[in-house]
């Protein structure tokens, strides 16, 4: 699987972080409540053919996504990688950084022969996937302490 891609006009590329490097962007962007150390670990974390991807400026991780091999009940099995934990630095939105990376997994994980890619998105976040092409479908349902959801979802290919 490819590493990194090219460096885009704003000087970002992305690749393979560890996952330690996405600690920052999850505590300040996704769960204030939280320190930027191992209470942003997530138990799937090391898991088998879990990738964590990172959008890299320089030294700095601007932007992170988790993808992890989950199918969802309500969509077809080849759909079998779930995204967790997407985020870019408030200084870098609205400036490609989420588009990057998901791009990148994109094709990093059709590369590897999978079929697709969902998440349980933020309410806020909803038009940046449909941004994407991703469908939006389903009911909303609360995530506890985290707000409204729906889910998200693209299969390569369409
Ligand atoms: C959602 C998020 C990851 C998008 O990252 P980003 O780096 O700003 O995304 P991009 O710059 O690639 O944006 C791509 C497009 O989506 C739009 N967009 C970005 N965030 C959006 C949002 N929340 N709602 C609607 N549109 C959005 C951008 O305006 C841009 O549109 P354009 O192509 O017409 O200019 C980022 O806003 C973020 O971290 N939000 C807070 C955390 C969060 O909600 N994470 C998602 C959890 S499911």
């Amino acid at each position: 699987m490819e590493e990194m891609d090219g460096v885009n006009e704003s000087g970002c590329s992305v690749r393979r972080i560890l996952p330690e490097e996405t600690w920052a962007i999850r505590a300040s962007v996704l769960w204030p409540e939280k320190l930027p150390d191992a209470s942003c670990a997530m138990p799937v974390d090391n898991g088998v053919g879990v990738m964590h991807f990172g959008v890299v400026q320089g030294d700095n991780v601007v932007g992170v996504g988790t993808f992890m091999p989950q199918q969802h009940p309500d969509l077809d099995g080849a759909i079998g990688y779930r995204l967790r934990a997407m985020a870019t630095h408030p200084d870098h939105r609205g400036g490609g950084v989420g588009t990057q990376l998901i791009r990148h997994a994109e094709e990093a994980l059709q590369a590897a022969g999978e079929g697709g890619i969902w998440a349980d998105a933020r309410k806020v976040a909803l038009g940046f996937y449909a941004g994407l092409g991703w469908e939006v479908t389903g009911p909303f349902y609360t995530v506890p302490k985290r707000g409204p959801h729906r889910l998200v979802w693209t299969r390569f290919g369409e």
